[in-house]
């Protein structure tokens, strides 16, 4: 190797200085660095020492060096959670400070309220009435406005708290459909003529081979108590409206007939003891909004 005080050898055929080293007559040159190389190299060690100061970064024995900024995304997430959970305290405290019809009333707060509503309606309604709460055989649809116990704020709010014959709690919605053939109270050929009478009030096909005068006897002697005379129903037993397009166990003669000999009785839980009444509320305004609320 040339020694300081020695000028270094040039390569004759390139003009670069070589390193003094060779074997076998190959002499190796001391290319220098691309500058361009050199200062983005100087840039990075100049913005590193920065990044040190600045932000968190060498670990020391039982923590690590905070940087001036006293950044930590630790903390920041902690911050938008606290944020989170006051706005969600704020947006609570709104619904449950409201009555349903103020709720309905303030663009806001019904914003806050659906929002809350759907998902508690996914995470607790979905199963019986569907994602899209379409409902099916023996669960109502509930984006219809046809309601069996009611399509009011407050009908909803009740179903919702107290359920639907739901025996644990004492302010459940009761009202069955009686086993009219089970327990011999209609003999088999007065069921069919209800059933084509049904079927006749509600624009069904009818069978023209049954009596529907025997028909409507039967029903005046022993439906129109609950389902009224016409068959319009009764939202106070939960008797459906049997005029309509809108069957809960379906259209056919099968399911009717079933209906009669071994009686109906939906059971819906109720959720005053599982949701708080925030949710209730939440939810009742979701439910009354998807459609059919009155
Ligand atoms: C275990 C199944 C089940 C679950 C879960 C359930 N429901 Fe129901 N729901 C029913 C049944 C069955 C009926 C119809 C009862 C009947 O035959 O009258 C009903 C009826 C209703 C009605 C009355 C509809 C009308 O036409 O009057 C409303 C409103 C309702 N449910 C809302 C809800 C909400 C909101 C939730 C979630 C918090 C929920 N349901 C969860 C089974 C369920
Ligand atoms: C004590 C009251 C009561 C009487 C009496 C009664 N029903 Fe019902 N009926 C109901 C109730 C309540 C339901 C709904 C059951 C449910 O939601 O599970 C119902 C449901 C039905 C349904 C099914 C409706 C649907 O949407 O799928 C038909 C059909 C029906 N009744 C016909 C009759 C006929 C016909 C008679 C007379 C022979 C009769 N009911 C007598 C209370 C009654």
């Amino acid at each position: 190797m040339a020694s300081e005080s020695e000028k270094p050898a040039v390569d004759a055929v390139t003009g670069t200085a070589t390193t003094g080293h060779e074997w076998d007559g190959i002499q190796e040159l001391n290319t220098p660095l691309p500058r361009w190389w050199l200062w983005t190299l100087y840039l990075t060690i100049v913005w590193s020492i920065g990044y040190w100061i600045v932000y968190p970064a060498w670990p020391l024995i039982s923590s690590h060096t905070t940087g001036v900024l006293n950044y930590s995304s630790r903390a920041e997430v902690g911050q938008e959670l606290v944020k989170l959970a006051a706005l969600r305290t704020t947006q609570a405290a709104g619904l449950a400070n409201a009555s349903l019809t103020e709720i309905k009333a303030s663009p806001d707060l019904q914003r806050i309220a659906l929002a809350r509503g759907k998902a508690a309606f996914g995470d607790n309604c979905a199963p019986c009435h569907g994602g899209a709460a379409t409902g099916a055989a023996g669960f109502p649809n509930l984006i219809d406005d046809e309601w069996i116990w009611g399509g009011k704020l407050d009908d909803i709010q009740k179903t919702i708290l107290h359920g639907i014959r739901w025996e644990q709690n004492p302010e459940t919605r009761v009202g069955n459909m009686p086993a009219f053939g089970r327990t011999g109270m209609l003999k088999r050929d007065e069921i069919s003529q209800a059933v084509e009478y049904v079927r006749s009030i509600a624009g069904l096909d009818v069978d023209k081979a049954v009596d529907l005068g025997k028909g409507k006897e039967v029903f005046a002697a022993n439906c129109a108590s609950c389902h009224g005379e016409g068959g319009k129903g009764n939202q106070e037993l939960g008797a459906p409206d049997l005029t309509d397009a809108i069957w809960l166990y379906g259209s056919s003669r099968q399911a009717m007939t079933e209906g009669l000999i071994n009686g109906r009785g939906g059971i819906m839980p109720a959720w005053s003891a599982r949701l708080d009444p925030v949710t209730i509320k939440a939810l009742t305004v979701y439910v009354h909004g998807l459609g059919g609320g009155q």
